[in-house]
Parts: structure tokens; sequence; C-alpha cells
């Protein structure tokens, strides 16, 4: 059953207001003082609830001023919710740099292409506020930076002028990285990183932070952001956190909950495929064909033994790319330059499942979503 949702006004510790949120009832704690009765519920903050959430603009503004003035500082996480450790890391990361944290939840539509998972794209702001909330009490104990704002704007906040549009070119104000953008997963999803770049300029407008985190994770992204703000002098610093994995090797990410146990297992390709590369050039190899060809066989060799079984049985998949690129223009190399390094990444297509089996678990959308799998690994340049 859906959690009761109350209209809230919060006050925080610093005597802040926030702007009214909805919150489930269950974060409301019984010893809450309410200030004021009128058809929306104003209280004092309990221990439960110390982040203020914004959605709209001028109030974070004048917010994040009054940090500045007591000069504090803010390190930004961009996030689509739907938040896991992987999210949860970044925020731990921008808590041991900054004082305070502002973590932004806006599923941004210029990003998905028409064709795209976004209004199947997972929604979970009441476990998100949930986990925000942990974390910053264990933040709090530890003395570190607080997770002080969470921002989630609506749509019209973002695009205020026009709707947002999807299609190529497409009406509106963007922000494109070329031929960047445009490579690898640009190249399959061809409006991407035009509204990655679009939406984290608005974000970093917003909020102004002095620094911002990014996860290796989705390592293509990290390299359009350095370049963001790079090419734009845009006054702040771009950090990046590790891939957080389960034991297995699997790459978290807010996706995975549509795999489902089959698919699940058998897109541990990916990761392997990669791992197989890396072996290479750890062991002196610098030459494309040399590194890449383990992955392949390994990807190639599983596509053939999935089509193989019966359709009950198997996970099919498709290999979107294997890639050997250069660390700061993603464009593929013959060779690696030791001095520089290199990025190998990849994309697998988990397709639908064609057959249940007899009590399987299927997943969120019973094993019919397409999921489309990202990893990488970064080789460090030597010495
Ligand atoms: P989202 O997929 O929600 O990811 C938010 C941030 O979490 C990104 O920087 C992403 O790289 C990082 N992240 C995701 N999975 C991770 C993992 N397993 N380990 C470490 N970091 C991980 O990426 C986006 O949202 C959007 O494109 C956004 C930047 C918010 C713009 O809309």
């Amino acid at each position: 059953m859906a959690p009761l949702l109350r209209r809230l006004t919060v006050r925080n510790t610093h005597g802040l207001m926030t702007t009214p949120l909805r919150f489930p009832s269950r974060y409301v704690a019984k010893s809450t003082r309410f200030l004021s009765t009128t058809s929306t519920l104003h209280f004092a903050v309990t221990s439960a609830l110390r982040t203020q959430v914004f959605h709209d603009v001028d109030p974070l503004r004048k917010y994040r001023r009054d940090l500045l003035l007591s000069k504090r500082t803010v390190g930004l996480v961009p996030t689509m919710g739907a938040l896991h450790e992987g999210h949860l890391s970044l925020v731990r990361q921008a808590a041991a740099e900054n004082t305070d944290v502002f973590v932004t939840v806006y599923v941004n539509p210029t990003q998905f292409g028409l064709n795209e998972d976004l209004a199947s794209y997972p929604k979970t702001w009441e476990a998100d506020m949930a986990m925000l909330s942990t974390l910053d009490k264990e933040l709090a104990s530890a003395g570190a930076g607080r997770v002080s704002a969470v921002f989630a704007p609506s749509t019209k906040t973002m695009y205020p002028t026009l709707p947002p549009d999807s299609s190529i070119p497409g009406a509106g104000s963007f922000v494109e990285i070329r031929p960047l953008g445009q490579l690898l997963e640009g190249a399959s999803r061809p409006v991407f990183f035009r509204g990655v770049a679009t939406v984290c300029m608005k974000l970093f407008n917003i909020c102004a932070p002095d620094r911002v985190y990014f996860g290796q994770k989705d390592i293509q992204q990290t390299v359009v952001i350095r370049r963001l703000v790079k090419d734009f002098h845009l006054d702040t610093e771009v950090r990046i956190g590790p891939t957080q994995r389960q034991e297995d090797g699997l790459a978290l990410s807010s996706r995975n909950v549509y795999l489902g146990t089959r698919r699940r297992t058998v897109g541990l390709v990916l990761s392997q495929a990669l791992r197989k590369a890396e072996a290479q050039y750890k062991a002196g190899k610098r030459r494309r064909g040399d590194i890449l060809w383990p992955a392949n066989a390994h990807a190639d060799n599983l596509v053939q033994e999935q089509d193989g079984l019966e359709p009950g049985k198997r996970a099919r998949f498709e290999v979107d790319y294997l890639s050997l690129a250069d660390p700061d223009t993603m464009e593929e190399v013959e060779e690696v330059d030791e001095t520089r390094g290199a990025i190998l990444s990849g994309a697998v297509k988990m397709l639908s499942l064609e057959e249940p089996a007899d009590g399987e678990e299927l997943g969120v959308g019973g094993g019919q979503i397409l999921v489309r799998l990202l990893d990488n690994i970064v080789l460090d340049p030597v010495a």
C-alpha cells in the first residue's frame, strides 16, 4: 500500500525554512512539535529529518549564498534518484571534502531518446529520502560534512521556456560537446550527452558548487563533464568516485532492478570481458588487438552459448561495443600510450526474456524491459 503522504514545511537545525515537500508519514516522528495549524502541517525538525528539500531555484540560491557567506563549501551530487550504494558513495566522498552536500534528484527527460525508458525509469522518492536521512546521521556521527539540501525540481522549473525536446535536432537551449558526446554511448543514444551536458550546466548554475561528484561507472559522462567545465570555464572542480559493485562484479545501477536472476547472471559477461582485457594490459600488451581479443572472444562465446539454449533457459544479449579509447577524447586507439593510459569500456543490451521458467525471479517488469548494461576499467598510465 502506498505510504500516507503529508505536506510539510520543515525547519532545520540552522533555523532555515524549506519549501513545502511531500514526505511519508513514517518520517514524522512522534515528538514532532507543531508550529502552526493550517491545511499545510508545519513542524519543527526532528532527528528523523534534517536535510532540506527544495523544488524551486530562488530559495536554493538564497540558501547557497548564505552558506558561501558563512565560508562553507558545497559538493554537488547530481542523480536521477532510485538511489543505491553507488550514489551514496559519492555523497560520502562529497561529505569528506565539503561542509555541505547538495544532492539533486531529477529524471532529466532530454537525455532519454524518444524510444527510451523515460516512462519506466524507477522512481523511489520515499526510499531515496530515507537513505539520505540515514546517511546524514552516519555523517553527523563521523564529523563529516552533511547532506544539507536535496534539490528536486519540476520539469517546468528546469526547462522554463520550451518543453523538453528529445528529438533531433530538437527545439530548446542545449549544450553539446562534439564529437566526444557522439561517440560510444552517444552513437547508440544520440541525444544522451546533449541532455546530460545541458541539465548539468543548469544544475551547476543553480547550485554553484565548489566541487561536483560523478561516478566512474559512467565513464564517458565523466569525460563529458570535465570537458564542459573546462570549455565553459565553469568555476567548479570535478571529482570522480570509483564504481561500486556487487560481490560478483556487477556494477550497481538503478536499472538493475529490471534484470531478474537469469539476465543478471548472464549480464556478468561485461565485467568479465573487461577484466580479461585489463589482464592483457597488466601483462604488458599495448596493441589494441592484443588487449581486446580475449574480451571479444569471451563475449562471442557467451552469445553463442545462450543462443544455443532453449528459450526458457537462456538470456539473450547483444554487445553494443567493447572499446579501448583515449582517456580525454574517447576516440579509439590502436596502441595504448603508456604515459596517458586508456579507458576500456563496454555496453551490452540484455534482451527481453523469451519464456519465463516456473517460479523464476524475473525482476521489475517481468523480464520484458530491455536493460543496457555499462561498465569500464581505467588502464592507468605506467609511471
Ligand atoms: P544516475 O544514473 O542517477 O547517476 C548519478 C551518479 O551516480 C552518476 O555520477 C553515476 O555515474 C553515479 N553512479 C551510478 N552508479 C554508480 C556505481 N555503481 N558506482 C559509482 N557511481 C555510480 O548519471 C546520471 O544519473 C545522470 O546522467 C545525471 C548526471 C544525474 C544527469 O541527469
